[in-house]
């Protein structure tokens, strides 16, 4: 039997369907790439966003189609919007034959055998805790790994769902990690992405306490891995100690992810974010002056409740001023369940996307000048494969993450390669291959 699976979201999805992946491996199903051959359809889903989850939710309406054509094809519904929604999706669209929850991805291949053997739709969403299959993956690339580090989240930002759909945060233990990774490094990988959704609360909970920058000095001693990225940084738990361990490390890539989400003290509160502006202008002030060359990036969101004209000018301010090598910006989505679904919100979403198309123009410039400044310069870029809009160049990130397309052979994929940046866009930089 085949399965496909679609994935939306974040790298923690891409991680669990490289988990599905290799536990259906194991059951004996291959992955397909083309729907219309597939016996078994699973879609990973996200629920971030209500715009998100909408599109999710008419994909699996179309499904209908397939499931008329083909009556013994399997629907399973997986990840977050699974997780939130739970066997109402069964009641929306009864045709789904599994609904399965973001702790309940071990289970998935018996959930197959029942589902064949009773005839009957399952719902399973169980809070497992803490899940011994973690490591067990499919890797999308051989040279480069997704590993959480923790799972769940406790922060709480009062407009997130995050918490609600992937339970309280726990730590993996850090002997766990660190030899998960050298297994890694000896077939092949050359980088290491470490998730959580706050990485620098890393350890807190665990009976012998940790702090992430032990954990990355430690990950940074493995030999043979040559990058170390980790995502995503939260300003209030970010260490001084962390920067000094990201500068004096060779191997720790020298881009860190760091949420603003807003830029008015205000809007920070409401947000439950626990820092101010003062606090965000302090860290990313230190990381400038160690390490001039790290990038940063963000997320923004526009139109948080309360939020008024002179809180939006002040996150313009700051865009203005920090000039992040990119933003990931976002217009406010009610999420059911959250604090922020019950307050006040009278700023119109006409007024919300004009801010946010003016956030968008001024990032993007920014974006563009900062891509312009790397013209000129020689950067080592692992090559990722065929680029996905012109498949004659080849793709890869340097280490600050700049996505660069250049000419070269595919059979460079996976390895690291000097590239001479010689023009920018937005997005990405393209150069030549240099010589060795
Ligand atoms: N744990 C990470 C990422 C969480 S989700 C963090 O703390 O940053 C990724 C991004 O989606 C968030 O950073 C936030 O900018 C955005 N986001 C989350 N909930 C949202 C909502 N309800 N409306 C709009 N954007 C949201
Ligand atoms: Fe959501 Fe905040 Fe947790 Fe990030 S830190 S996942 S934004 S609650
Ligand atoms: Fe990620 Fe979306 Fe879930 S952003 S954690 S897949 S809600």
């Amino acid at each position: 039997m085949k399965f496909f699976i679609e994935t939306f979201g974040c790298q923690m999805n891409e991680n669990d369907t490289e988990r599905i992946q290799f536990l259906l491996e194991n059951a004996g199903y291959d992955r397909t790439k083309d729907i219309s051959e597939s016996d078994i359809i699973i879609l990973n889903t996200c629920t971030v966003r209500e715009s998100a989850k909408n599109r999710q939710y008419g994909h699996i309406g179309n499904l209908k189609k397939i499931k008329n054509l083909k009556k013994d094809i399997l629907i399973c519904i997986g990840g977050c919007a699974a997780q939130d929604i739970k066997e109402n999706i069964i009641k929306d669209f009864p045709y789904i034959d599994i609904v399965f929850g973001t702790q309940n991805i071990a289970y998935l291949p018996d959930l197959i055998k029942k589902r064949i053997s009773t005839g009957r739709s399952i719902c399973c969403i169980e809070d497992s805790g803490f899940d011994p299959e973690l490591f067990k993956v499919r890797r999308k690339h051989s040279f480069r790994a997704l590993v959480p580090i923790t799972i769940g989240c406790d922060n709480y930002c009062s407009y997130c769902i995050v918490p609600m759909v992937r339970g309280k945060e726990r730590s993996i233990e850090a002997e766990k990690i660190l030899k998960n990774i050298e297994e890694l490094v000896s077939d092949g990988a050359v980088e290491v992405t470490l998730l959580g959704q706050n990485v620098n609360s890393y350890g807190k909970n665990l009976r012998q306490p940790y702090t992430f920058s032990a954990l990355l000095e430690k990950i940074s001693d493995i030999k043979g891995l040559k990058r170390i990225r980790f995502m995503t940084s939260h300003p209030k738990d970010f260490s001084g100690d962390l920067i000094d361990v990201i500068k004096n490390r060779d191997n720790i890539a020298k881009h860190v992810h760091l949420p603003l989400q807003a830029g008015s003290d205000k809007i920070l509160k409401e947000m439950n974010r626990n820092y101010t502006r003062k606090d965000y202008f302090g860290i990313i002030e230190n990381i400038k002056n160690k390490i001039p060359d790290c990038a940063i990036t963000t997320d923004i969101i526009v139109g948080f409740p309360g939020e008024e004209k002179e809180d939006f000018l002040e996150t313009m301010g700051m865009i203005k001023k920090i000039r992040f090598n990119r933003a990931f910006t976002f217009i406010y989505s009610p999420r059911a369940g959250t604090r922020a679904a019950g307050m006040d919100d009278r700023i119109t979403i006409d007024e919300k996307k004009q801010w946010f198309r003016q956030l968008l123009e001024i990032q993007n410039t920014i974006s563009f000048e900062e891509n312009n400044k790397l013209i000129g310069r020689r950067f080592e870029v692992l090559v990722e494969g065929n680029s996905s809009k012109n498949s004659a160049l080849l793709e890869g990130r340097m280490e600050n993450n700049t996505i660069v397309n250049f000419e070269g052979k595919s059979n460079l994929t996976g390895k690291i390669v000097p590239v001479i940046i010689d023009s920018a866009r937005t997005f990405y930089v393209k150069g030549k291959l240099a010589r060795g």
